[in-house]
């Protein structure tokens, strides 16, 4: 694996690599990794033939209340996990180098980005885009592949790469899930043991859901009902919103059909979580 820190040595390996006709495939991360990161990078090798990895916690996509400076960061880590999962190229800029002075335009996301985690979070999918927007320039990567369990950003940079034409395809993969089912999250560090237990509250009430419309439940209040009585037994959970939406605009439905993804985001003690399910799907 080589560790490439700026867009010149980038550059200069994207063209030498697209020149031998080598297929190349990008999975953006902010480090902190696990499993969940890991296996986009199983999925980007299947599908490409030399993986780029990026590691960079994107300032533009962090509110001025959110965690950006205690955000958790191991690149010695990071560098050990990613060499033995066989990623070629590991890019690790400074935010000087993606962010020079003055530095200001930013990409628009559509109406989609004012739903759900738009509204908890203004601003921060003009971040996220405008620093894939730049990943995918530097990179010029065949596939570049994300997780499900980030739906809303998943569905936004799908659209992103539709209108504004990068010759890409965009790959999403399922969440990966610890045993007791809690999505694998690089937040998680902050959660405490009782937080933890806690945390468990997101996804059975998505499983909850996901049984109850297997069970034959269409209407989405009702998910909604099931959902909430579900966290009664939480109490360390304070839900920001609960949706049940069309999986393209992520307008909330009332009736719930095979593709409709239920989206929970909550906070436990000073940890926002976010999780989801595709209802034909489950978890
Ligand atoms: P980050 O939170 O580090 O996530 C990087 C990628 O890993 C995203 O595509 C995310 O959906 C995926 N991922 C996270 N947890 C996962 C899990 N449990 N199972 C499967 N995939 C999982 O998302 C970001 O970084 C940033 O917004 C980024 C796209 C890098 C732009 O800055």
């Amino acid at each position: 694996m080589i560790e490439l820190t700026t867009i010149a040595d980038l550059r200069a390996w994207v063209r030498a690599t697209r020149a031998a006709g080598t297929r190349i495939g990008l999975v953006p991360t902010m480090g902190a990794l696990h499993e969940g990161h890991l296996s986009l990078v199983d999925a980007a090798r299947a599908g490409s033939d030399a993986v780029v990895m990026s590691i960079f916690v994107n300032p533009t996509q962090f509110g001025a209340h959110e965690d950006l400076s205690r955000y958790p960061r191991d690149l010695a880590r990071d560098r050990t996990l990613t060499a033995a999962r066989g990623v070629d190229v590991l890019f690790v800029p400074s935010v000087g180098m993606m962010y020079p002075d003055g530095a200001e335009v930013r990409v628009v996301p559509g109406r989609v980005a004012t739903r759900w985690e738009g509204e908890f979070r203004p601003g921060h999918f003009a971040g996220v885009l405008t620093i894939v927007a730049k990943l995918f320039h530097l990179t010029e990567p065949d596939g570049a592949w994300f997780g499900q369990k980030d739906f809303q950003q998943a569905t936004l940079i799908r659209q992103m790469v539709r209108d504004l034409d990068f010759p890409l395809k965009v790959e999403v993969v399922p969440t990966v899930r610890e045993q007791g089912g809690l999505a694998l999250s690089s937040r998680n560090a902050f959660l405490s043991p009782a937080d933890r237990e806690q945390a468990l509250g997101l996804s059975r009430a998505l499983a909850a859901a996901s049984d109850a419309y297997a069970s034959g439940t269409r209407n989405a209040p009702a998910l909604e009902r099931i959902m909430r009585g579900g966290l009664a037994v939480h109490p360390g959970v304070a839900v920001e919103y609960i949706a049940v939406a069309d999986p393209q605009t992520l307008e909330p439905v009332n009736e719930a059909d095979d593709a409709t993804v239920v989206l929970i985001a909550a906070r436990v003690g000073s940890t926002r979580l976010i999780d989801n399910v595709i209802l034909s799907k489950g978890l």
